[in-house]
């Protein structure tokens, strides 16, 4: 979670720092703070709250130096106030961290006792404070950045100062990712390439244990041991995307709009890619897929692909959950993970536990470059761009439009579907992106009903087979940002105990296109109906045809039921979005959230 960024320049490098912190401000909005070495020293300025507070600050009290780093908080230990926000600094050492330091209780007693004094509940104060008792034993600034490090249990990417080495920055990392960029100006550094400054041409991601002392114009690499070592910076051309809300008022607003070419860009890209990755579809002969909150509910939609279209047998984990359970995997077998962020910390450790466990790695990100496309065999990249809502949504359909066209050429491989019914699956996936659009066509009916729910104490989402995991998202996508209790079921659930909570006018919405298993899901809707819930059917014309009354619908265009979780979606975010629009809440920025989950 947190954001770091780092520069060190020829020119006054706080503009630089401010501009990546709004880059990374999606990592965390608790609290932000630079440090900075310029005419003065070395000065840290923090304030707890948005970026904005900071920037305010700075815009009447300016400030300026050739070296600087910067944070953006989710706060993990200790709340989100001034003390406790970063860069942590004494008079000789400044540092900002994102990751967790497991062993910070014993290092701050220890550090307590040699005389060092805390000014925050933080795990991170401990870092500036070994670093200095380090310096103070005659280290000379690497090797007391390297001593420390070697104290440290946890994760961490970290960004340092020292007060009396002007020309210099430093870095670390350990479990949690870190970049180096190089510019014509000079070099900097950040928890992802959105933090680094535009001008950056050239980059290099630190690997695990690895240390970097920065100047000016050149970098020194060092080993987790402590040796030098060298390794080539890669050309970064990627253009840095207009990041603006166009005339949206949300960035989520902007990237619901997006989807009908980020879904598009997205089954072009994959085509291609499909064609040239060294996979044996034919091969493998079970799939375990693994992903956290909204990646995993595109999880879970995809096993219905995989087992239904693809007749390969799948199994599905929460991240966090995976490898305690200790699961048991099929020998050689095959692990997709699927991350938005590409660096969530449960979703990695997955992964390094599946590679230990001998299996191909096969990734889906929306972040190139990032930690787990990296440590994977195979990365396939949504094209749904920089998504800057913490509320997933064209990255979560665009992950089911690269799920679905990966079950569908799996199953042409393993022979278990016609070409003809391959063609008219990827036909009717090309008319998604047009089905989007009319969807977005019917905003104005959505925002109405989004906006009629907001004085409901409970929401719930409803639908069987693979609507299912769709009703956990409608659910998570209403309650993160609106912050309503919203729940999500499979509809056949209700009656099993969530039923107890439907009181008169409980919203229920019922995911129901005209799929083999309408009736049972009006017939669930029913259920609650007669127990006074007001029961909205997200359907088309065909599904609708015969509600009982009372009931309200919302019709989307019709399209195969096997992909109409991809557009089902679509409505299901607007109606979230409308919902909080009313009741005033941050959309892009939702409380006690971050984009990029960190830790464990
Ligand atoms: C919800 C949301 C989160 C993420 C989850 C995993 O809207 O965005 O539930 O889906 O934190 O993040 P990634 O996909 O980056 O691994």
């Amino acid at each position: 979670m947190c954001g770091i960024v780092g520069s060190i320049n020829h020119h006054n490098i706080v503009p630089d720092l401010l501009e990546g912190l709004n880059q990374i401000e999606y990592r965390g909005y608790d609290s932000a703070g630079i440090a900075v070495i310029g005419e003065h020293g070395l000065t840290t300025i923090k304030r707890p709250g948005k970026l904005k507070q900071l920037e305010t600050y700075l815009s009447t009290t300016p400030l300026s130096g050739h070296a600087g780093i910067g944070h953006t908080r989710w706060a993990t230990h200790g709340i989100p106030n001034e003390a406790n926000a970063h860069p942590h600094s004494n008079d000789q050492v400044s540092v900002v961290h994102n990751g967790i330091i497991e062993n910070y209780l014993q290092l701050r007693q220890w550090l307590t006792a040699e005389g060092f004094t805390f000014n925050s509940e933080t795990d991170t104060e401990v870092i500036p404070h070994l670093i200095t008792l380090f310096l103070a034993r005659g280290l000379p600034p690497t090797q007391a950045l390297h001593e420390a490090l070697n104290h440290l249990d946890g994760a961490f990417a970290l960004g340092v100062l020292f007060k009396n080495d002007k020309d210099h920055l430093y870095a670390a990392r350990r479990g949690s990712p870190l970049v180096l960029g190089k510019g014509l100006q000079g070099l900097s550094l950040g928890s992802d390439t959105m933090a680094l400054s535009s001008s950056v041409k050239e980059i290099l991601y630190l690997e695990e244990g690895e240390q970097a002392c920065l100047g000016r114009d050149v970098f020194t690499l060092f080993d987790p041991k402590g040796k030098p070592i060298s390794r080539e910076m890669q050309p970064f051309d990627q253009e840095r995307e207009d990041n603006g809300k166009d005339d949206h008022q949300f960035f989520m607003h902007k990237e619901i709009h997006q989807q009908v070419a980020t879904t598009r860009d997205t089954f072009h890209h994959t085509q291609h890619c499909l064609l040239d990755i060294p996979l044996d579809f034919e091969q493998f002969q079970r799939l375990t897929i693994v992903a956290c909150g909204t990646s995993y509910y595109a999880a879970m939609v995809a096993k219905y692909w995989f087992e239904q279209i693809a007749k390969v047998p799948v199994d599905i984990d929460v991240a966090s959950e995976f490898r305690y359970r200790e699961p048991l995997l099929s020998k050689n077998g095959l692990a997709l993970f699927i991350s938005q962020s590409g660096e969530t910390a449960d979703t990695l450790a997955a992964l390094r536990y599946a590679k230990a466990n001998d299996q191909t790695i096969l990734s889906i990100v929306n972040v190139a470059g990032s930690t787990i496309a990296r440590e994977s065999n195979i990365s396939l990249q949504t094209q749904a761009g920089p998504e800057i809502g913490v509320a997933s949504t064209k990255a979560f359909t665009a992950q089911l439009a690269i799920l679905a066209k990966l079950a569908i050429h799996t199953a042409h491989y393993r022979k278990v579907i016609d070409v003809k019914e391959v063609k008219h699956l990827l036909n009717e996936m090309n008319a998604l992106p047009g089905l989007i659009d009319i969807t977005l066509g019917i905003e104005d009916q959505i925002k109405v009903l989004g906006a009629s729910i907001k004085d409901a104490k409970h929401a719930f989402f409803i639908g069987r087979g693979i609507n299912y995991p769709l009703a956990m998202e409608g659910a998570l996508k209403l309650k993160e940002i609106s912050y309503m209790h919203a729940e999500g079921f499979g509809a056949g659930e209700l009656k099993h105990g969530p039923i107890a909570l439907i009181e008169p006018g409980t919203p229920v919405f019922v995911i129901a296109p005209d799929d083999s298993l309408l009736e049972k899901t009006l017939s669930n809707a029913e259920e609650v109906a007669a127990r006074g819930a007001r029961c909205i059917i997200i359907g088309n014309q065909a599904s609708i045809r015969n509600l009982p009354e009372g009931m309200e619908h919302l019709i989307l265009p019709p399209c195969d039921n096997r992909l109409s979780p991809i557009l089902y979606a679509v409505a299901l975010q607007l109606i979230a979005y409308h919902a909080a629009l009313a009741l005033g809440t941050d959309v892009d920025q939702p409380r006690n959230l971050a984009k990029s989950v960190t830790v464990e």
